[in-house]
């Protein structure tokens, strides 16, 4: 079974080589080339209803390197495409036949897997990795990163019960996805009408949206409950911008998914929602989990009464604010 996301990417791909990774083609420069391209080579265009172009496209005017004479963009909007690529996001799904690096598990001749019996990845490997056959079927045995061993995992099928969080523009009728990997429309929502010229009112910027809506984009996947039907673990027809509430039975949760936690913590009722301390586009090198700044400068930056050495003088060495306010990373930011 191929997913849709292959299909569409073969000509994307070739499209690019041709013409170098630098996008030196003086054709490829300009938002213009997209604009009167796009629609001819790949059946793009402005259509009612927007579709899931993929990020390779949104990257062809967005892209940090887009700045030649010719960009139109300001500053504001550019991308760096390595910054981006770098998240667990991009990587949190991949085809193992194109790119076998990004499988972390090990291999010996005695190993429960055999790395040939892999054609698909679950997980970026930050924790623990999982794999599915060529029908998407997963394998019995998934990859701890930490303790470096293999655990058995329960057969099931992840088209249907895992790839609507793993990937971008998910269908529930097809079972099938537009793209592997959280991407630019995740989050932004389908962006053919946009990416037909560049027009700002035809795609969300997250940014415009009130606080609570801005956290159920990342809640739509960074939460536990369950669809309206009961039937599945993740909110279906949602879409950046909407109510998640509509579509979604949300679990409060004291220990749970990032997004159950934090509608139960005082961070939420003060307004201080996912991006204020997440970069969405992966953050600066040196800075882990895509935050903004590192941990205690960020946190100081509110709660600028509280220096380390006055308000916690016991602490261990090496302690942040997240060591005693968030316990194995939650989001509740309790007093403990
Ligand atoms: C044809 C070139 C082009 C393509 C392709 C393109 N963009 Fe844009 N994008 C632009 C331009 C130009 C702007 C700034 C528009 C302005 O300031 O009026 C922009 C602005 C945006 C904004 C900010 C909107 C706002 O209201 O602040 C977002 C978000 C965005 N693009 C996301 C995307 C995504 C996601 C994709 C892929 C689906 C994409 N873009 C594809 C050219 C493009
Ligand atoms: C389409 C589903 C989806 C959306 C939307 C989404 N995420 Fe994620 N996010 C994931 C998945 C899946 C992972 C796990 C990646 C992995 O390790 O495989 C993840 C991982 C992360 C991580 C850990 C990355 C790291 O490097 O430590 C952060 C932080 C994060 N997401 C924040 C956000 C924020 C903030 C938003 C909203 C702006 C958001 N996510 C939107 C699915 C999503
Ligand atoms: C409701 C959305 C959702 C569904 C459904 C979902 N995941 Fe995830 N998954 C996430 C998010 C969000 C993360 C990142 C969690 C975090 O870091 O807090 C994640 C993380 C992971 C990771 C990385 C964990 C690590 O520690 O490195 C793996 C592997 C994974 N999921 C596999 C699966 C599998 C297999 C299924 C189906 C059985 C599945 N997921 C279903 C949202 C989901
Ligand atoms: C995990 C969610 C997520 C993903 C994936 C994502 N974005 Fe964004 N993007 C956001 C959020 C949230 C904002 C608003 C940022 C803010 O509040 O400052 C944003 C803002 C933007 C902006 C406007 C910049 C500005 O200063 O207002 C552009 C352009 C953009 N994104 C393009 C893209 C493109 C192109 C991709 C894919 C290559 C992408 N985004 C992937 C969440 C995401
Ligand atoms: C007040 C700041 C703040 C807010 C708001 C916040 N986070 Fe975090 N988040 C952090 C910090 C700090 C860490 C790193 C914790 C640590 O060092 O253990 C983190 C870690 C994470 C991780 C990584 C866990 C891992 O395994 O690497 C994910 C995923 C995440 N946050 C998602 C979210 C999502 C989704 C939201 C919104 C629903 C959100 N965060 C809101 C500060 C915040
Ligand atoms: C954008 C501002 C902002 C940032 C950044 C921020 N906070 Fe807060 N925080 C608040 C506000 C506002 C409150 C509510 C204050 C109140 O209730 O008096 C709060 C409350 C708290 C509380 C008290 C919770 C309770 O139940 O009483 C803790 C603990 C806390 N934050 C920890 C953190 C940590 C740890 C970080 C960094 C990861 C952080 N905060 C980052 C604004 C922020
Ligand atoms: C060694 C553990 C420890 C560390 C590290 C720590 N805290 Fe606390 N924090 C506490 C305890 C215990 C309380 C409750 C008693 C109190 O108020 O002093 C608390 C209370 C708080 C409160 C809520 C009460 C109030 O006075 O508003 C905030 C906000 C807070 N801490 C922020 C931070 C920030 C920001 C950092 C990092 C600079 C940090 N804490 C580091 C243990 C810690």
């Amino acid at each position: 079974m191929f997913c849709y996301s292959a299909m569409l990417f073969i000509p994307i791909s070739i499209l690019i080589n041709a013409n170098g990774p630098g996008i030196s083609s003086p054709d490829l420069k300009t938002a213009a080339y997209v604009s009167d391209n796009i629609g001819n080579r790949f059946g793009i265009v402005p259509q009612e209803e927007a579709k899931y172009v993929g990020s390779d496209i949104c990257l062809h005017c967005h892209k940090k390197m887009m700045n030649g004479e010719n960009n139109k963009l300001a500053e504001q909007y550019r991308l760096s495409a390595d910054v981006f690529s770098g998240t667990a996001h991009v990587s949190t799904s991949i085809n193992a036949i194109k790119s076998p690096g990004k499988i972390v598990a090990q291999f010996t001749s005695d190993s429960p897997l055999q790395l040939s019996q892999i054609k698909f990845v679950i997980g970026a490997g930050r924790g623990e990795q999982r794999y599915c056959d060529a029908s998407f079927k997963m394998l019995p045995f998934r990859w701890n990163v930490i303790s470096e061993k293999w655990v058995p995992q329960t057969i099931v099928d992840a088209a249907k019960e895992c790839m609507a969080c793993h990937s971008t523009g998910y269908n529930i009728n097809t079972v099938k996805w537009n793209e592997p990997g959280v991407t630019c429309e995740a989050c932004h929502g389908p962006g053919s009408l946009h990416a037909a010229n560049g027009d700002k009112t035809k795609i969300l910027n997250p940014k415009n949206l009130s606080y609570e809506r801005q956290a159920m984009v990342c809640g739509q996947c960074h939460s536990d409950g369950t669809d309206m039907t009961g039937g599945h673990p993740f909110p279906i027809e949602f879409h950046p911008g909407d109510d998640l509430n509509k579509v979604y039975i949300i679990e409060k949760r004291d220990k749970g998914a990032k997004y159950s936690e934090l509608i139960s913590s005082k961070h939420i009722e003060n307004e201080v929602a996912c991006t204020v301390c997440h970069a969405p586009h992966g953050s600066v090198e040196g800075i882990q989990h895509q935050l903004t700044k590192p941990v205690n400068e960020l946190c100081m930056e509110c709660h600028n009464d509280k220096t380390p050495s006055e308000h916690a003088p016991d602490a261990p060495a090496g302690s942040t604010c997240a060591t005693c306010h968030m316990p194995g990373g939650s989001h509740r930011f309790a007093i403990p």
